[in-house]
């Protein structure tokens, strides 16, 4: 996990960097720290906290224009200031920024210890400048090299040394390096978004790559001293940094963007008279569409929760065996991959280290694996080589929002596609491209009107336990509310398939315990009444979403949340909306910290 932004150039490197990590924050922030290189010495700072802390409490920092930084997410070691990065050798004269895990840090450390080295903190990034130190005979990339032969694990870095004021070294194994090549500067960093401030020029690093790089060029090559062609590209995706738009929140705006984001998501896909999709980046015929079998989502977090619904609506709808699979169950689960299975990779960020791991494993397996990716030219996307981009637009609050919708809404738009070569006739083709068409109305309308959250917000705030029930589609969606007032109001909650509430989640309940009971009008909608009335009988207080127009179930409710009707494949779409501004509610009411939830990142780039 973590943030890395390295600076060199002809400009002031300070400004740049506290800009850069800025925007790598949502990596990682638990604490943050920078090295600067002066009159052949190298400065830092590092501080428990934001990045803003950092930037409060540097004190005359000397003019330097060749820095790196970084913006911690604790792995090994707790979050003190001795912890933070860059971390030095002994001799202050090699400073690293790290984000991995090495994993022999163990033996590498106690190797160390025997040449007299003293740690200065519990880390395992901090071997990382010691054995560079060990390796170095005065040249800077030769150290580096030597080093990293002897590392095993995840890693991306970028090196200082005080002898060499005129470079960086970086590289990447496992975590994500790009390097942007400005006008008589170059910037390195863990993703695209802080680069194109600088340049739209970048080169991606890949895994066991070493790069030399100067404020005016990069040289790179392999770990094993290969030569590698420098492939420059021209990176075009909207990185504008995200304003919160007048919302208290990035979170609040987040959901009030689901209708543009849905929108820009079906923007020139759907075929209405058709009634078929086209999503050009899969660059599938009909015919390599029909030979699909089976269809395989993997992904983690709120990105799962897309993955279950499209999968159910991929079996609902074009009969093909569908599944979503948490991404680190099953890339070490010894997963069987068959060559007609499809597998999406879904991922808000693209950088997620267990969904990019399945990745590898499936095609490592032959497999055939495409992205469902929101950030454009992240690693899941490079790596996936085809996919789909959701559009969603930058996704700045930790917990996702416009993220989920716009997944599910660009996995309904496969469905779709994978349909019509199947089963699905012209005319329900055309029923259903002018649902999906209708959707951003139809979660706009939704926002307008949200119903009664703050009556919601006031039943589970002080809850000890909140249990979430929904059937089918709905199950999904009550897990992706469960996990929202988990992640921004710390309330202790739960999701089960409302059906087998009864084989376990029942015992919890006690008078007044909050059941939020998803169940819009579709045909298991009978059952969840019948699981309403089975909690009501032992004191629950029930919040139920339901259909705009159920008054038999908005009657059943302690409070009723009314959701525009759209039919049970598409539910998900609008369901989830109160249930993401009740987390958003309850995490203010609570005084939470609603865009950066305590040990939470955007970005888990760490298994
Ligand atoms: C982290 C975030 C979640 C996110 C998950 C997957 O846990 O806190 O909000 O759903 O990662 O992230 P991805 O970027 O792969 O969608």
């Amino acid at each position: 996990m973590c943030g890395i932004f390295g600076y060199i150039g002809s400009k002031k490197a300070l400004p740049r960097l506290m800009e850069g990590l800025h925007r790598l924050e949502y990596r990682g922030y638990d604490s943050a720290g920078v090295a600067l290189l002066h009159d052949g010495r190298i400065w830092t700072h590092r501080r428990v906290g934001r990045v803003i802390q950092l930037e409060r409490t540097l004190n005359e920092p000397p003019d330097s224009r060749t820095g790196i930084a970084h913006t911690r997410w604790a792995t090994h070691g707790g979050i003190t200031e001795d912890n933070a990065h860059p971390h030095l050798d002994t001799e202050g004269r090699i400073a690293v920024v790290h984000n991995g895990i090495i994993e022999n840090m163990t033996t590498l450390r106690a190797q160390l210890e025997k040449e007299g080295v003293v740690f200065r903190s519990e880390t395992d990034s901090e071997v990382l400048p010691h054995l560079i130190r060990h390796f170095y005979r005065g040249n800077p990339l030769e150290a580096v090299n030597s080093a990293l032969q002897e590392v095993r694990g995840s890693y991306g870095i970028a090196v200082l040394f005080a002898d060499h004021p005129d470079c960086i070294v970086a590289a990447r194994n496992g975590s994500p390096l790009v390097v942007g090549l400005g006008d008589g500067e170059t910037v390195i960093a863990s993703d695209p978004q802080p680069v194109v401030a600088h340049t739209r020029r970048v080169v991606y690093l890949e895994d066991r790559e070493i790069a030399l790089v100067t404020a005016d060029d990069i040289e790179l090559q392999r770990l094993d001293g290969t030569a590698v062609n420098t492939e420059v590209e021209v990176i075009s995706g909207d990185y504008d940094v995200a304003d919160q738009r007048g919302y208290p929140h990035f979170m609040l705006k987040e959901i009030h963007e689901q209708p543009e984001a849905i929108e820009r998501c079906l923007r020139g896909r759907i075929q209405e008279e058709e009634g078929n999709a086209r999503l050009g980046g899969l660059n599938m015929t009909p015919r390599d569409l029909l030979q699909v079998n089976s269809v395989t989502n993997v992904a983690c977090g709120t990105a799962y929760h897309a993955g279950l619904v499209g999968a159910m609506a991929i079996e609902a709808l074009a009969r093909i065996p569908a599944r979503a699979e948490i991404a680190s169950e099953y890339r070490h689960r010894r997963p069987i991959v068959s060559p007609d299975t499809l597998f999406f990779a879904i991922s808000q960020s693209g950088e997620t280290a267990d969904t990019l791991g399945a990745v590898q494993e499936i095609r490592l397996k032959g497999g055939h694996c495409m992205g469902v990716v929101n950030v454009v030219g992240s690693t899941i996307a490079r790596e996936c080589g085809a996919g789909t981009y959701v559009y969603a637009g930058p996704e700045v609050a930790v917990a996702s929002t416009k993220a989920f919708t716009s997944q599910v809404t660009a996995l309904l738009l496969f469905t779709l596609m994978l349909a019509r070569t199947r089963n699905l006739s012209l005319g329900e083709g055309r029923r259903v491209a002018r649902v999906l068409k209708e959707m951003p109305s139809k979660v706009a309308e939704y926002l307008q009107r949200p119903g009664p959250i703050d009556e919601a917000t006031a039943v589970v705030r002080d809850a000890p336990y909140v249990l979430f029930l929904g059937r089918g589609f709905s199950y999904a969606a009550a897990l992706e509310g469960a996990l929202k007032l988990k992640e921004i109001a710390y309330v202790a909650c739960e999701a089960y398939p409302a059906g087998e509430m009864k084989h376990g989640p029942i015992a919890m309940l006690e008078e007044g315990t909050p059941v939020l009971v998803v169940a819009p009008r579709d045909d298991q909608r009978d059952k969840a009444i019948s699981n309403m009335k089975e909690v009501q009988a032992r004191g629950a207080r029930l919040i139920v979403v339901h259909t705009a127009g159920d008054d038999e179930v908005a009657a059943l409710a302690d409070v009723a949340i009314p959701v525009p009707p759209v039919p049970y494949w598409a539910s998900p779409l609008v369901t989830v909306l109160p249930l993401q501004l009740l987390a958003y509610q309850t995490g203010l009411a609570l005084g939470r910290d609603i865009d950066r939830p305590r040990n939470l990142a955007k970005s888990v780039t760490v298994e």
